[in-house]
């Protein structure tokens, strides 16, 4: 205990001054934190003072009788100590009442739902009501935080409660039978009268029918579901204007690829209004946003949009925060745009700047979205949308978002209660001890106890997965975050075609032209005037309307990538309906081509492993320098593809999984889609998709490339699995020279095919944290590529033809 009370000591002397330094907007009139069951008062990692509820002033009656504080047993890695480790439980009811002002509270309850000495956190069950308002209803903090994806080990819940005048807050828990309640930490922190409702002036716009307002009555509590610092990095609670709101990334929660770009001016001082004073959501947030890019047309067709996981039944309160930020955009008229919520019109022709007032002036603007009950589930998407507005004849044809607050209001009898979530697709949590490895994050450091609406921010990432199919960009936070600081998309990269252009190069569509057919179109080759080499030209299918969005979602997001391991798209062509997308050409063909049931001459071991080398570059570009962190998912050897010097370049990337665009120039029959045999095992238990789950894909690809023989039956995609698996034990077993090409077994050095073989094996290990970094995967090959020269030409030397001086020259 005594080094432990020691470092609370240290942290206190280091972060009261970060948080001193700023003097925030707002300083709440309430601002009460209770850590429950703690003998002490201690201090958060973030630097806050936490009150023990040992013999406190806001207890109704003796807590002796009802209630007993518990420690818990293990601290997960991801739980900070206070106030997670300690909690009160309560076998009866039991009230807090808080003295308060009158007005909107805050109110945050902290959960760490594990084994304590003595109660089990996760069988509890319990109710939390505040007053007359059910926050809770027979909540299992255990099951929330499973369901969340990945699943969190604690769990903090944000509501806003109203209290009358002269009234008292008062919350009670109440454990469900054979059960008891308990609480690790509560907070209550007041705010402004005008924020979020008091005296609101204007009914709010009600999405769902046209021109209907919404009067949301002052008496209603709100949860928090999502606060979001679009186009930004998290922002702390203690970064918060003084009422210690958390802002997450919002990257997790873009709708498909086209996720737009991210500007931001970091020396901008944000002005604010007397509409929307300093403590309506913090700088940081309003010189953040995001915009749909640099290209107009590409800009008119498609939406830059998020999704979100609500639950049905309910209201939600929209808060989208707004700001002009860049330089470029100073007058009325200049950005125009539509809003969409749930495909509703929400608003039309939104002008930051003539709303605000001015450019780093901010504003906010508030809608009211019911979710029907509609199909009997209890939770569904909610989109939001903006397009730049149509013949307002603006002058950059674009949007902008800045901030987004998303609240759950009561329903008419007071309640904000849910049913518990039902353990996702078979899903089984991990164990604590891999949950250790697993959820660490150094945002949560900093963030310290407020972890809940990061949940809910997990909560779009759990729907990214439900729609993993539009998804191929992960952006999983923090990372892809600071690499777009420094980046921005290059402007004209991707090229605008005619069509006269597209008929010239394929003598009008020929099909003596074709190189490849599926269901999407037909993929050409052929010459396009005033470019050098020959190109591979994909007509899509018109009639697509599906085709049509992606069409857009491809050309946005892959023009922006250039690196010699990919496939580069060179442009585009939109005459006539016409859908055309114009990629460099790959004279030969895929690596897969080499491998099995082929007539090519087969590969050597070194152009083998030069162009498992190139992949992994390619792969390790799209993880971790390209403008979004993409992650391919579907990484095999079809997708790799060789051009006339058999330079290896990764194709099919960024690609929607619904896509019927892919891109390859053999004839796609199906549609190729996160191929199983490739599939990383921990993605398809966990539902969870890193960019260890690519590794994984392209640790397959390197047993093929070294074992594959004609022999071996392509067709079969569960031979991929198999032949993993042996590649695997035979590493174990030191076996590994019975599985490789016979016609490679000469030509490999024994240093070499170690190295190798190692390399593969830990791409393909049970667990994705074992697996290393694809920069890795490229280092260790180029790594075995030396070693295979440095042999051979020991070889050369050892023949004794070898020119001495020439050897060491190109070793
Ligand atoms: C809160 O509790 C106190 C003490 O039990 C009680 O006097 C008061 O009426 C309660 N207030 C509300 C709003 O329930
Ligand atoms: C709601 O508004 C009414 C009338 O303006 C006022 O009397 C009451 O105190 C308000 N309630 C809250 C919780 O602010
Ligand atoms: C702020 O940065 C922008 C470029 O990001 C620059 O054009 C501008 O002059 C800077 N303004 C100040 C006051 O430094
Ligand atoms: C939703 O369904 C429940 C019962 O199925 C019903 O009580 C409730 O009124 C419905 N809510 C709405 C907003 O339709
Ligand atoms: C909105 O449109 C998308 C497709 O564009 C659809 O998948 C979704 O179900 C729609 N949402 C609602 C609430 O109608
Ligand atoms: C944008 O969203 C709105 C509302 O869902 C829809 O009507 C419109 O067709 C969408 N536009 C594009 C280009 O997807
Ligand atoms: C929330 O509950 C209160 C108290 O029951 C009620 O007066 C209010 O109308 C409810 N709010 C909404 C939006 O239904
Ligand atoms: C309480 O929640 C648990 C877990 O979701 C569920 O099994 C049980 O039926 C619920 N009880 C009531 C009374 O709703």
């Amino acid at each position: 205990m005594f080094p432990f009370i020691f470092y609370l000591v240290s942290l206190h002397l280091l972060f009261p001054v970060t948080i001193a330094g700023k003097s925030s907007a707002y300083t709440p009139i309430d601002y009460i934190l209770l850590s429950c069951g703690a003998s002490s008062d201690t201090i958060s990692e973030d630097g806050r003072k936490w009150f023990t509820d040992e013999r406190s002033k806001f207890f109704t009656s003796n807590p002796e009788t009802v209630s007993f504080v518990s420690t818990a047993s293990h601290q997960d890695q991801s739980v900070s100590q206070v106030p997670y480790m300690t909690a009160r439980a309560f076998h009866d009811k039991f009230t807090y009442s808080f003295p308060v002002s009158p007005g909107l509270k805050f109110l945050r309850f902290y959960f760490y739902p594990a084994q304590y000495s003595d109660f089990d956190g996760t069988t509890s069950l319990f109710s939390v009501t505040a007053n007359n308002y059910v926050l809770l209803k027979n909540f299992s903090a255990y099951l929330t935080v499973s369901a969340i994806i990945p699943p969190e080990a604690s769990l903090m819940k944000e509501f806003m409660v109203p209290v009358l005048d002269k009234e008292r807050l008062n919350i009670t828990f109440s454990p469900s039978s054979n059960s008891v309640a308990f609480v690790n930490g509560i907070e209550v922190v007041s705010i402004p009268d005008n924020l979020y409702g008091g005296d609101r002036e204007n009914s709010l716009p009600f999405v769902n029918t046209k021109f209907a307002t919404f009067d949301i009555p002052n008496t209603t509590a709100f949860e928090t579901a999502y606060r979001l610092n679009v186009g930004g990095q998290d922002v702390a609670n203690v970064e918060d204007t003084g009422m210690f709101r958390t802002w997450h990334d919002d990257s997790s929660c873009i709708f498909g690829s086209a996720s737009g770009v991210t500007p931001h001016r970091s020396n901008v001082t944000i002005t604010y209004t007397q509409q929307t004073p300093a403590y309506t959501a913090p700088a940081i947030v309003y010189s953040t946003s995001r915009t749909m890019g640099p290209n107009p047309e590409i800009n008119m067709n498609y939406n830059l949009t998020w999704i979100f996981s609500v639950d049905t039944g309910f209201n939600y309160l929209l808060r989208l925060h707004f700001c002009e930020i860049q330089l470029e955009v100073m007058k009325v008229g200049q950005r125009v745009f539509d809003i969409f919520i749930n495909n509703q019109t929400a608003d039309l022709a939104v002008d930051v700047i003539g709303k605000s007032g001015g450019n780093s002036k901010p504003m906010y603007k508030d809608y009211v979205v019911l979710i029907p009950n509609g199909s009997g589930q209890s939770e569904q998407v909610l989109w939001l949308a903006l397009q730049p507005s149509k013949d307002v004849g603006s002058k950059f044809a674009d949007a902008i978002l800045n901030g987004l607050e998303i609240f759950r209001l009561n329903k008419s009898d007071g309640s904000l209660a849910l049913p518990n979530p039902k353990p996702l697709l078979s899903f089984t949590p991990p164990e604590p001890e891999q949950k250790k490895l697993k959820f660490s994050s150094p945002s949560k450091a900093i963030t310290g106890a407020a972890v809940g609406s990061g949940a809910a921010v997990l909560f779009c990432l759990l729907f990214s997965f439900i729609f993993w199919r539009q998804k191929r960009l992960c952006s999983i936070k923090r990372k892809s975050m600071e690499r777009r600081k420094t980046s921005s998309l290059p402007d004209k990269l991707c090229l605008c075609f005619t069509l006269a252009e597209i008929q010239a190069a394929t003598s009008n569509f020929d099909d003596s032209f074709v190189i490849g057919r599926g269901g999407f179109g037909k993929v050409y080759k052929g010459f396009i005037k005033g470019i050098k080499r020959a190109v591979a030209i994909k007509r899509l299918n018109s009639q697509s309307q599906q085709g049509a969005r992606e069409f857009w979602t491809e050309i946005q997001m892959l023009s922006p990538l250039r690196h010699i391991h990919l496939v580069s798209l060179i442009g585009y062509c939109n005459d006539d309906n016409e859908m055309i997308l114009v990629y460099d050409y790959m004279a030969n063909g895929t690596l897969r081509d080499h491998l099995y049931n082929t007539d090519k001459s087969p590969l050597s071991w070194k152009q083998r492993l030069k162009i498992c080398i190139g992949a992994a570059h390619g792969l390790d570009y799209l993880h971790s320098e390209a403008i979004y962190r993409i992650i391919h998912r579907d990484v095999k050897s079809t997708n790799i593809l060789l051009d006339e010097n058999y330079v290896a370049k990764v194709s099919d990337f960024g690609l929607s999984k619904m896509s019927p665009i892919s891109m390859t120039n053999v004839p796609v029959t199906t549609m190729v889609k996160g191929t199983f045999g490739y599939m990383d095992p921990e993605y398809y238990r966990r539902q969870q998709l890193t960019e260890k789950s690519d590794v994984h894909s392209f640790g397959v690809v390197l047993f093929e490339v070294l074992c594959a023989r004609p022999a071996v039956d392509s067709t079969l995609e569960y031979s991929q699995i198999s032949l993993a698996n042996w590649g695997r034990k035979c590493v174990e077993n030191d076996r590994i020279g019975q599985i490789i090409d016979p016609f490679l077994k000469d030509q490999i050095s024994p240093a070499c095919l170690r190295t190798y073989a190692k390399v593969a094996e830990n791409c393909i290990r049970e667990n994705g944290l074992e697996r290393p970094t694809m920069k890795d995967v490229a280092q260790r090959l180029e790594f075995a590529l030396q070693l295979q020269e440095i042999e051979e030409a020991e070889q050369t030397c050892q023949a004794g033809d070898g020119d001495q001086s020439q050897v060491n020259q190109d070793i």
